[in-house]
């Protein structure tokens, strides 16, 4: 949901609570007529924002609504073929795009709701 706030053209995900703690939420966001696939994972007040792309063939992440991560709740899991990604930065450590990266996602938070600038989304 794009929006135009204050002379900045950005896009309101959300509020932060509904990300679950310990959990992730996926987002579509549309910016100069191209979807973007983003999602967020929360660990407390700390936020980490990625591309919903595979490094490994470009699938989205989740197997449903909002499941990005394994069974523990401690990695970012690819649905297509198993890969795990640490949540802190991204990284592939096991499966078949090992030693790649989910792409960050610039953002901010302001008054409890996570922002994402369009322009930052130009280039997938
Ligand atoms: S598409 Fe994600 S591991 Fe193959």
């Amino acid at each position: 949901m794009p929006a135009t706030e204050g002379g900045r053209n950005e896009a309101a995900l959300c509020h932060v609570d509904e990300i679950e703690d310990g959990g992730a939420k996926g987002f579509r966001v549309e910016a100069y007529g191209i979807e973007h696939r983003l999602f967020a994972v929360r660990r407390g007040r700390r936020l980490y924002v990625y591309r919903n792309d595979c490094p490994h063939v470009g699938t989205p992440l989740d197997w449903a609504p909002d499941q990005f991560l394994d069974r523990a709740r401690e990695n970012i899991i690819c649905a297509t073929h198993g890969a795990l990604f640490r949540v802190s930065d991204g990284y592939c450590f096991h499966g078949p795009c090992v030693g790649a990266s989910l792409e960050p996602v610039f953002f901010e938070v302001r008054g409890e709701v996570l922002y994402v600038p369009i322009d930052t989304l130009e280039d997938p």
